[in-house]
Parts: structure tokens; C-alpha cells; sequence
């Protein structure tokens, strides 16, 4: 699959070279993992039809979008996207994890889901995988479901509003899972929290030509941020009229 280049140098690209040897863990700060949040939204901003984001993008996307979880020591989602979108082994098939392998990654990713009430169904296709590994970030003091994959719980405090503080956990993972960089892939509560901490590194935002309405979700939800956060834009690829941005935040910072 190609994609052409529109910014900085007009040029052609393939999604494999767009996300291959990105080198993401040794961008990361020497206290956490280096963060990448990944999202696609139609032009009207939703992030949903009917409940689900698969119809939004088109098959660039989901290469880029299996490509950067190949970039990623561990692939992180709220638990609501996980349950919604039902989320499988991270890492598709051998040759995904072949290009990991040629990147010095392990092969497959560590799964981590921050969820607050830590309620995960046990018939989750992730949990159901004996060869996935599972990190569950929370506050609840709750036990995972017995399952064949192998589930880790790393507990840390109750947020103010709701949740759970997440800046002190990735710093966990870090020393205790040596994960020194994450690929996100929301939802828009955890992208909130995220950027509340000041925790998001880059953002990758595919825009689809479609507009939708319905649904109210967008690729952050909640109180406003304050300030907002701010990003540099460092390229735009596009196919069949779907635009794929890459941005850098700009020093993040906390936000109130
Ligand atoms: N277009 C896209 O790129 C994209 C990407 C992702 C998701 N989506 C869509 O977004 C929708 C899901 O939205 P959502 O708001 O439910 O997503 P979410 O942010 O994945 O899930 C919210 C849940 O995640 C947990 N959570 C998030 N932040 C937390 C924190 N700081 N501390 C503790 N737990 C935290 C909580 O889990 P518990 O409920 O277990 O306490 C919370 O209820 C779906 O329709 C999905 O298709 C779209």
C-alpha cells in the first residue's frame, strides 16, 4: 500500500516504510516510557459509528495502524476500548512480529489496559490467548478472571475525578516491565487522563472524508484542558482522500 507524501517533502511511501525503524524507546525520557497515541476521526470529529471505529478508516490506515503497534514495546488501551472493540492479541500474525524482530523488538507486545472498576470479561479474545501477555493498570483492588493469558495487576492511586493516576504506574512499567515506549490507541477517557499528565509524547490522527454525526464521542473527552495541548506537525501522508498526521507535543506538560 502507498501513500503519498504531502508534508514536508512531497514524495511516495509505503505504510510499512511509514511505520518501520521508528526507533520510539530511544526517544523516551529517562522516568517513563515514551508515549504514542493513535486515533482516526471523520471530518465532523467522531470516532465511532455505531459504536465502533472500524468503519471509519480505510486500508491504509489499518496497515499504519498494525504497523505502528509493531514500533510500540507495549500497545495500551483503555479498558472501555478493549471490551467495545474486543480486543485480540495485539500483534496479528508472524510477520508483524518478524518486523518487530528486525526493529530489536520482542515479538510481540506487551498488552496494557487501564481500566478502573478493573472489570474485564473473561472471554475477551485477549484474555483468552495463551500466548498474550496482559498488564492491567488500575486502582481498584479487585482480582483478574482466571484466563489463559497471563495477567499482571500494577495498582497505583485513585485520581481525583475518576480513575486512576497514571504518571507514578508508567513509571512502574517502566522500571519493572522495561517498557520504554508505548503505542496508544485510546480511548477518549484514557486520552484525557493521558494528557491531563502531561504523559503524550506524539500524536498519530488519520482523518477520514466522512462525516457521520451520532455518536458524541471525540478523541479526548472531558473536563476541558487547560491549557490545551499543543503539537508540531511533522508529516501528513495520504490515500483515497484519507489524511494521516503525524504530530510531536509540543514539551508536554501537565495541564490543570
Ligand atoms: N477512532 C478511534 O481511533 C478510537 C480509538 C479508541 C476508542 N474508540 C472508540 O471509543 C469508544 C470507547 O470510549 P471510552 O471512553 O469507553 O474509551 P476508553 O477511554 O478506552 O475507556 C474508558 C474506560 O477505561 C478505563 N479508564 C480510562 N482512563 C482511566 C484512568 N485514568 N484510570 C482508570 N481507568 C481508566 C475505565 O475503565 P473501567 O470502566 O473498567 O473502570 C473507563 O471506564 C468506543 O466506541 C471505541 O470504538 C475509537
Amino acid at each position: 500500500m502507498k501513500l503519498r507524501r504531502l508534508h514536508p517533502e512531497p514524495g511516495e511511501l509505503s505504510a510499512e516504510e511509514a511505520s518501520s525503524g521508528l526507533r520510539l524507546g530511544e526517544l523516551a525520557p529517562h522516568d517513563r516510557p515514551y508515549l504514542v497515541l493513535n486515533m482516526v476521526e471523520t471530518l465532523d470529529g467522531r470516532i465511532a459509528i455505531d459504536g465502533r471505529s472500524g468503519s471509519i478508516g480505510n486500508e491504509a490506515d489499518r496497515e499504519l495502524f498494525h504497523g505502528l503497534r509493531t514500533q510500540g514495546d507495549a500497545v495500551m488501551a483503555g479498558a472501555g476500548t478493549v471490551r467495545t472493540e474486543r480486543y485480540g492479541r495485539m500483534i496479528k500474525n508472524d510477520e508483524l512480529r518478524a518486523r518487530r524482530e528486525r526493529d530489536g523488538l520482542a515479538p510481540d507486545a506487551l498488552a496494557i489496559v487501564v481500566s478502573g472498576r478493573l472489570n474485564l470479561p473473561a472471554d475477551l479474545p485477549l484474555l483468552q490467548d495463551p500466548d498474550s501477555h496482559v498488564l492491567v493498570l488500575t486502582a481498584s483492588d479487585g482480582e483478574a478472571p482466571e484466563v489463559p493469558a497471563r495477567v499482571d495487576i500494577l495498582r497505583g492511586d485513585p485520581a481525583p475525578d475518576a480513575g486512576v493516576v497514571l504518571a507514578p504506574l508508567l513509571k512502574r512499567v517502566r522500571e519493572q516491565y522495561d517498557v520504554r515506549s508505548i503505542v496508544c490507541e485510546g480511548g477518549p477517557a484514557l486520552n484525557h487522563g493521558l494528557l491531563s499528565e502531561g504523559l503524550v509524547d506524539e500524536l498519530w490522527l488519520a482523518l477520514s472524508p466522512k462525516l457521520a454525526a451520532g455518536e458524541p464521542l471525540t478523541v479526548v473527552t472531558g473536563h476541558a484542558l487547560r491549557p490545551p495541548a499543543d503539537f508540531d506537525l511533522l508529516w501528513v501522508l495520504e490515500s483515497e482522500g484519507h489524511l494521516f498526521m503525524r504530530y510531536a507535543a509540543r514539551s508536554p506538560q501537565p495541564a490543570d
